[in-house]
Protein backbone atom coordinates (compact mmCIF):
# COMPACT_ATOMS: atom_id res chain seq x y z
CA UNK A 1 0.00 0.00 0.00
CA UNK A 2 0.91 3.48 -0.71
CA UNK A 3 0.08 6.78 -0.42
CA UNK A 4 -0.79 8.68 -3.62
CA UNK A 5 0.09 12.06 -4.45
CA UNK A 6 -2.89 14.14 -5.01
CA UNK A 7 -4.31 16.46 -7.98
CA UNK A 8 -5.76 19.64 -7.27
CA UNK A 9 -7.97 21.91 -8.98
CA UNK A 10 -6.42 23.10 -12.51
CA UNK A 11 -5.06 19.51 -13.37
CA UNK A 12 -6.54 18.81 -16.26
CA UNK A 13 -6.96 15.07 -15.21
CA UNK A 14 -9.75 16.65 -13.69
CA UNK A 15 -11.60 17.89 -15.68
CA UNK A 16 -12.02 14.63 -18.09
CA UNK A 17 -13.93 11.56 -18.43
CA UNK A 18 -12.90 8.62 -16.75
CA UNK A 19 -13.05 5.30 -18.42
CA UNK A 20 -14.57 2.46 -17.36
CA UNK A 21 -12.84 -0.49 -15.48
CA UNK A 22 -12.60 -3.51 -17.58
CA UNK A 23 -14.12 -6.97 -16.12
CA UNK A 24 -13.15 -8.81 -14.61
CA UNK A 25 -11.72 -6.62 -12.19
CA UNK A 26 -7.79 -7.03 -11.48
CA UNK A 27 -5.33 -6.88 -8.94
CA UNK A 28 -4.43 -3.75 -10.00
CA UNK A 29 -7.15 -2.30 -9.56
CA UNK A 30 -7.90 -3.27 -6.00
CA UNK A 31 -4.38 -2.10 -5.47
CA UNK A 32 -5.11 1.13 -6.58
CA UNK A 33 -8.48 1.25 -4.39
CA UNK A 34 -6.12 0.05 -1.20
CA UNK A 35 -4.02 3.11 -1.99
CA UNK A 36 -6.87 5.50 -2.36
CA UNK A 37 -8.25 4.52 0.66
CA UNK A 38 -4.75 4.89 2.45
CA UNK A 39 -4.87 8.21 0.87
CA UNK A 40 -7.80 9.14 2.01
CA UNK A 41 -7.22 8.82 5.15
CA UNK A 42 -4.05 10.34 5.47
CA UNK A 43 -5.72 13.38 4.22
CA UNK A 44 -8.89 12.90 6.61
CA UNK A 45 -11.53 12.57 3.73
CA UNK A 46 -14.48 10.80 3.58
CA UNK A 47 -14.15 10.42 -0.42
CA UNK A 48 -12.09 10.10 -3.19
CA UNK A 49 -12.14 9.39 -6.72
CA UNK A 50 -9.70 7.60 -9.07
CA UNK A 51 -9.36 11.30 -11.23
CA UNK A 52 -8.24 12.81 -7.60
CA UNK A 53 -4.92 10.26 -7.54
CA UNK A 54 -4.14 11.12 -11.52
CA UNK A 55 -5.68 7.77 -12.85
CA UNK A 56 -8.46 8.63 -15.56
CA UNK A 57 -10.28 5.20 -14.01
CA UNK A 58 -14.46 5.10 -12.26
CA UNK A 59 -13.56 4.32 -9.30
CA UNK A 60 -14.67 5.75 -6.14
CA UNK A 61 -13.79 4.95 -2.54
CA UNK A 62 -15.73 6.82 0.41
CA UNK A 63 -16.16 6.44 4.10
CA UNK A 64 -19.62 6.94 5.98
CA UNK A 65 -18.85 8.46 9.42
CA UNK A 66 -21.31 7.58 12.06
CA UNK A 67 -21.45 11.10 13.15
CA UNK A 68 -22.16 12.50 9.82
CA UNK A 69 -25.13 10.30 8.98
CA UNK A 70 -29.08 11.39 9.60
CA UNK A 71 -31.35 9.41 11.33
CA UNK A 72 -31.96 6.04 10.11
CA UNK A 73 -29.02 6.10 8.20
CA UNK A 74 -27.51 2.23 7.90
CA UNK A 75 -23.91 2.31 9.51
CA UNK A 76 -20.78 2.80 7.66
CA UNK A 77 -19.46 -0.70 8.45
CA UNK A 78 -22.94 -1.94 5.83
CA UNK A 79 -21.65 -0.32 3.10
CA UNK A 80 -19.36 -0.69 0.37
CA UNK A 81 -15.87 1.28 0.63
CA UNK A 82 -15.23 0.84 -2.65
CA UNK A 83 -16.67 0.97 -5.94
CA UNK A 84 -15.73 0.44 -9.80
CA UNK A 85 -18.05 1.65 -12.72
CA UNK A 86 -20.70 3.39 -10.17
CA UNK A 87 -23.46 5.01 -11.55
CA UNK A 88 -26.91 6.62 -9.92
CA UNK A 89 -29.99 7.94 -10.35
CA UNK A 90 -32.16 9.99 -8.44
CA UNK A 91 -35.31 8.48 -6.20
CA UNK A 92 -37.52 11.75 -6.29
CA UNK A 93 -36.27 15.48 -7.55
CA UNK A 94 -36.35 16.69 -4.36
CA UNK A 95 -32.83 18.28 -3.51
CA UNK A 96 -30.94 18.99 -0.34
CA UNK A 97 -28.16 21.59 0.64
CA UNK A 98 -25.29 21.21 2.39
CA UNK A 99 -21.83 21.67 3.17
CA UNK A 100 -18.85 20.11 0.85
CA UNK A 101 -15.46 20.03 0.75
CA UNK A 102 -12.88 18.04 -1.52
CA UNK A 103 -9.46 16.88 -1.23
CA UNK A 104 -8.40 18.25 -4.65
CA UNK A 105 -9.42 21.79 -3.64
CA UNK A 106 -8.13 22.22 0.03
CA UNK A 107 -9.59 24.52 2.74
CA UNK A 108 -12.20 25.45 0.78
CA UNK A 109 -16.46 24.65 1.77
CA UNK A 110 -19.56 25.39 0.34
CA UNK A 111 -22.93 24.56 0.21
CA UNK A 112 -23.99 22.29 -2.49
CA UNK A 113 -27.64 20.98 -3.91
CA UNK A 114 -28.21 17.70 -4.13
CA UNK A 115 -30.63 14.79 -4.72
CA UNK A 116 -31.44 13.82 -1.14
CA UNK A 117 -31.94 9.99 -1.90
CA UNK A 118 -30.71 8.37 -5.04
CA UNK A 119 -30.20 4.74 -5.96
CA UNK A 120 -26.42 3.91 -7.02
CA UNK A 121 -25.26 0.80 -8.67
CA UNK A 122 -21.77 -0.69 -9.20
CA UNK A 123 -19.21 -3.53 -8.51
CA UNK A 124 -17.55 -4.33 -5.73
CA UNK A 125 -13.59 -5.17 -5.83
CA UNK A 126 -14.79 -8.96 -5.68
CA UNK A 127 -16.76 -8.27 -9.06
CA UNK A 128 -20.10 -8.96 -7.21
CA UNK A 129 -23.03 -5.84 -8.61
CA UNK A 130 -23.75 -3.40 -5.54
CA UNK A 131 -27.54 -1.75 -5.68
CA UNK A 132 -28.27 0.72 -2.81
CA UNK A 133 -30.33 3.70 -2.08
CA UNK A 134 -28.91 6.48 -0.31
CA UNK A 135 -30.16 9.51 1.48
CA UNK A 136 -28.70 12.49 3.30
CA UNK A 137 -24.84 12.75 3.32
CA UNK A 138 -24.32 9.37 2.03
CA UNK A 139 -26.13 10.22 -1.21
CA UNK A 140 -24.22 13.32 -1.39
CA UNK A 141 -20.86 11.49 -0.96
CA UNK A 142 -21.63 9.82 -3.85
CA UNK A 143 -22.90 11.91 -5.97
CA UNK A 144 -19.85 14.41 -5.24
CA UNK A 145 -17.50 11.11 -5.93
CA UNK A 146 -19.13 10.13 -9.46
CA UNK A 147 -19.30 13.94 -11.05
CA UNK A 148 -15.37 13.10 -10.35
CA UNK A 149 -15.62 10.72 -12.76
CA UNK A 150 -16.96 13.30 -15.36
CA UNK A 151 -14.92 15.63 -14.49
CA UNK A 152 -16.99 18.18 -12.83
CA UNK A 153 -15.89 19.66 -9.17
CA UNK A 154 -18.45 20.65 -6.20
CA UNK A 155 -17.59 24.26 -7.11
CA UNK A 156 -19.52 23.54 -10.93
CA UNK A 157 -22.53 22.53 -8.79
CA UNK A 158 -23.19 25.56 -6.19
CA UNK A 159 -25.93 27.66 -7.13
CA UNK A 160 -24.55 30.75 -4.70
CA UNK A 161 -20.94 31.20 -4.63
CA UNK A 162 -21.41 33.54 -1.01
CA UNK A 163 -21.70 30.63 0.78
CA UNK A 164 -17.77 29.48 -0.62
CA UNK A 165 -15.71 29.80 2.35
CA UNK A 166 -12.77 28.90 3.85
CA UNK A 167 -12.40 26.32 6.19
CA UNK A 168 -11.25 29.12 8.87
CA UNK A 169 -13.97 31.07 8.71
CA UNK A 170 -16.64 28.66 8.27
CA UNK A 171 -17.88 28.92 11.61
CA UNK A 172 -19.69 32.51 10.65
CA UNK A 173 -21.27 31.02 7.83
CA UNK A 174 -22.44 28.48 10.38
CA UNK A 175 -23.20 30.69 12.45
CA UNK A 176 -25.76 32.77 9.77
CA UNK A 177 -27.73 29.63 8.74
CA UNK A 178 -28.42 28.69 12.37
NI1 LIG B 1 -13.97 15.78 -4.35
Amino acid sequence: MALLDLAYMGHPILRKDARPIETPITDETRRLAADMLDTMAANEGVGLAAPQVHQGLRLIVFLLPGARLEPGEEAAEEVPTALVNPVFEPMSAELAHGLEGCLSIPGLRGIVPRFRHIRYRGLALDGTPVEREATGFHARVVQHEIDHLDGVLFLDRMTDLRSLAFESELHHLLDESA
